[in-house]
């Protein structure tokens, strides 16, 4: 990776040599096959929030944390290693894990030192190799959706919690579980879907509306609500966009009384965050929950701190997820079929990861699921 650029984000690719030193012990060599592309990507290549580099003090860093790769090599030395050459992984994102095993920094991102897998080879620590189960029913593209699968199985199980430590025992099919767009929202209402709840999600095209439906959740198209998002800065005094967003925020209300018998969202995943949250906060049931991993439009909110107490609302927010819980996610993911669907992924040849880059900071990608091929299979 290397700027400064005029561009877009695929402006900051450059194809170039990278070096690295000899296998240490517990290090595995290994040749990425499938990357997943994901927003900390383009966060790393908009150099916002955080400049990864500098705040690496490294001049280029290989991006890429999520996706399968193929061992070549292991230099297990004393360790207790249980990757073998040849064995299909998922590499697991995590840099610095704090005492409870959860992430601080995450590989190939901020964590100092660590190789992604937009390169053709890359080494890296054994620890962080989970391998793809022996005879798996799915695709190496299925499995390489799992980043947003494994962060959203953890960010669930911490908001139904949540909702359940609130309303003990009433039938989650009397409530409805709601996901502004985006992958990890999708795989959040898969399980919500599983534990009986209704779950609703919007959407802003007609394959992505069309994607909610075939997996029985209710799609809420987003086009249907041209003003939902606060007004910009630029846009605070003129008074037409105030009224046109006070309308699409009353249809929006509707909707989603319409969906919970006049009740509110019981747990609203919402990873969009700012020009959102005021709505989403309105939407919320009592006793309700909010629940987030990201911040993909604007990370600084505020609420009343007074209404959400009196509303009993619990706000959750989680990042990635628990190291020690992968192979168990990953084994829930095997036996239930909880999984990207076959055919939901698109995938980028290598030398075409910048328009990659590009189609998914300008939401130009149908699927959920980008990712690039690195090697063949
Ligand atoms: N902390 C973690 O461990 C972790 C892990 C994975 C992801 N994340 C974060 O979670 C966020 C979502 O990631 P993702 O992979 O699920 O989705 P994503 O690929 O980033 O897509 C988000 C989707 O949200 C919708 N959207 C974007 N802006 C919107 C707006 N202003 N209003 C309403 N909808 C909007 C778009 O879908 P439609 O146009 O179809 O509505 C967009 O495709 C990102 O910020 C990411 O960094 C965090």
């Amino acid at each position: 990776m290397a700027g400064p650029h005029d561009g877009g984000p695929g402006g900051a690719l450059r194809r170039g040599r990278f070096t690295f030193g000899p296998l240490d012990e517990g290090e595995a060599l290994v040749e990425p096959i499938l990357g997943s592309w994901e927003a900390n990507v383009d966060h790393a290549l908009a150099r916002s929030p955080i400049d990864v580099c500098s705040s690496r003090g490294e001049d280029a860093v290989v991006l890429g944390n999520l996706g399968v790769v193929r061992v070549l090599k292991v230099n297990a030395g004393s360790r207790d290693v249980r990757v073998r050459e040849g064995d299909l992984c998922l590499l697991l994102p995590f840099g610095r894990l704090d005492r409870f095993g959860y992430a601080e920094l995450a590989y190939a991102y901020d964590a100092p030192h660590t190789i992604g897998l937009l390169t053709e080879r890359s080494k890296m620590d054994a620890r962080l190799l989970l391998p793809i189960p022996d005879g798996t029913a799915y695709s190496l593209p299925q499995w390489a959706t799992y980043g947003r699968y494994f962060t959203a199985w953890d960010n669930w199980q911490k908001a139904y919690g949540c909702w359940r430590s609130q309303v003990a025992d009433d039938d989650p099919a009397n409530h409805l579980v709601f996901g502004w767009g985006g992958g990890v929202a999708f795989a959040e209402l898969m399980l919500a879907k599983r534990a009986g709840f209704r779950v609703a999600m919007t959407a802003g095209s007609d394959e992505r509306v069309a994607f909610l439906r075939e997996n029985g959740i209710t799609a809420v198209d987003r086009r249907r609500f041209p003003a939902l998002s606060l007004p910009t800065r630029e846009e605070r005094t003129d008074r037409d966009r105030h009224r046109l967003r006070r309308t699409s925020v009353g249809d929006f209300l509707d909707v989603v009384g319409e969906l919970s018998d006049g009740h509110g969202v019981a747990v609203f995943v919402d990873n969009i965050g700012e020009p959102l949250y005021d709505v989403t906060l309105r939407a919320l049931a009592r006793e309700g929950v909010v629940t987030t991993c990201g911040w993909k439009a604007g990370m600084r909110l505020s609420h009343l701190r007074g209404a959400e107490c009196i509303s009993r609302h619990i706000h959750v927010n989680t990042h990635v997820w628990r190291l020690q819980d992968s192979p168990g996610i990953r084994d829930f993911q095997e036996a239930e079929g909880w999984m990207a669907p076959k055919g939901s992924d698109v995938i980028y040849d290598f030398d075409r990861v910048p328009e990659l880059a590009d189609d998914y900071a300008n939401g130009r990608i149908g699927s959920y699921f980008p990712m690039y091929r690195v090697n063949p299979l």
